[in-house]
């Protein structure tokens, strides 16, 4: 099973030991979506799919942020069962708090262009990016395969909730979450009134069709057994499976050209899950001579740097289909950061520290595409020329 949970815990704990940071976060109570168990539409145990709100104010009253959490994914029932009973499977194992920062802040100092909109943050309990649609449920395991149906369920209950009236709104998410806000684009936006104004920002969903370090296909495999197990094939952009496989339209690159909808991408082309899980997973480095590189990028050697400046070649030539020349409604920040996700945390959203491309942070660059004062397509200098980046280092 491939999941971040540690990466994320260790992260909201080393922001609020550095006490002074707390006030760049704050806690938000948990919303259970009980109605939606009459639909299917549940998490892998068959409980009810769940979100964090914070509702809009002032001006933001009918702006929606609709972010999707992300976690990794189970491709088939025997990892599927392990995920079950965690909280990325099941709303009962679920904290029933969830820290606001960077682009779901209710501060103009942190998130200028989004504090007073509603920001929702919808957790992750289906293993498949919000995608699944399976009926029957596995008489052995009792696992429901039912992504998709959470996406529309929760979807559904926001449009009642006030969004019916949106004059703006983003689909947005990071990581596994991030390609929701990708494969899901065009569904998001088939689900809103024609009046609204609708885009969609991936945050480290840019996940490629790479090979391992010693030259094996991996991470296509895993899509395909994904996409098979949870029924995904039904969501997945229609143009795309006219040419390829349902397991290859799972990848970004594969039908991020097909999709109509503005759409924004952050990434770093360094992206610290895809080197840990798509470039050198461990089953490709039997020995852990990646080990300490994976942990911390400034402890690779030059042949392991070699290999990750071929890495980011690869990302960049995936990326080709996306700038559809330079349309000002595709916008994208691709830094030479070793991070994944840069939207939640207010020190690579928007600080005095914070990342910068172009001499300009996340927040701005997004800001600035959503609501079209400016264009914002840009891709960093190569690893290790950004000064900027909030490289991670784990334990
Ligand atoms: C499930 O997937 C894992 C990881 O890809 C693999 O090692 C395992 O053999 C698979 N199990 C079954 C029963 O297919
Ligand atoms: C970068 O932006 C800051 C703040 O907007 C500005 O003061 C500075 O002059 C800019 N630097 C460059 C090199 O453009």
């Amino acid at each position: 099973m491939m999941s971040e949970r540690g990466d994320r815990w260790l992260c909201i704990i080393l922001v609020c030991t550095l006490s002074l940071l707390c006030t760049e976060a704050y806690d938000v109570g948990l919303t259970f979506l009980n109605s939606a168990v009459a639909k299917g539409a549940v998490c892998l145990d068959g409980s009810a799919p769940a979100y964090h709100f914070d509702k809009g104010f002032g001006a933001g009253i009918d702006n929606w942020l609709v972010f999707f959490e992300g976690g990794g994914w189970c491709n088939n029932a025997t990892n599927c069962l392990t995920r079950r009973d965690t909280r990325l499977g099941s709303s009962k194992k679920m904290l029933t708090t969830e820290t606001f920062s960077g682009m779901f802040h209710n501060k103009a100092k942190y998130n200028p262009d989004f504090y007073e909109w509603n920001r929702i943050k919808v957790r992750y309990c289906d293993g498949a990016s919000f995608t699944g649609d399976v009926e029957a449920v596995d008489p052995k395991t009792k696992l429901y395969y039912r992504g998709a149906r959470i996406f529309r369920a929760v979807v559904d209950d926001l449009l009642a909730k006030g969004m019916k009236n949106a004059k703006n709104a983003i689909l947005a998410g990071c990581s596994a979450g991030g390609l929701t806000s990708i494969l899901q684009c065009d569904n998001f936006r088939s689900q809103l009134p024609a009046t609204t104004k609708v885009k969609c920002l991936s945050d480290a969903g840019f996940f490629i069709n790479a090979k391992t370090i010693i030259g094996q296909s991996h991470i296509e495999g895993f899509y395909a057994d994904v996409v098979r197990t949870h029924g995904s094939a039904k969501v997945l952009s229609p143009a795309c499976l006219a040419k390829m496989s349902p397991g290859l339209c799972f990848f970004p690159q594969n039908m991020v050209q097909f999709i109509k909808t503005p759409i924004f991408l952050i990434n770093a082309a360094y992206d610290s899950w895809q080197v840990k899980n798509i470039l050198a997973p461990g089953v490709s480095d039997r020995k852990g001579t990646w080990r300490e590189c994976k942990l911390d990028i400034t402890k690779c050697s030059s042949a392991q740097l070699n290999v990750l400046q071929g890495f980011r070649l690869e990302f960049l030539k995936a990326l080709n289909g996306f700038g559809n020349g330079n349309s000002p409604s595709r916008g994208m920040f691709i830094n030479s950061c070793y991070s994944h996700c840069q939207t939640g945390t207010q020190e690579t959203w928007l600080r005095n520290d914070s990342p910068l491309l172009g001499n300009t942070t996340i927040a701005k660059a997004v800001g600035d595409w959503y609501y079209e004062r400016n264009t914002f397509q840009k891709i960093d200098c190569a690893y290790p020329c950004d000064k900027t980046c909030h490289n991670r280092v784990f334990e």
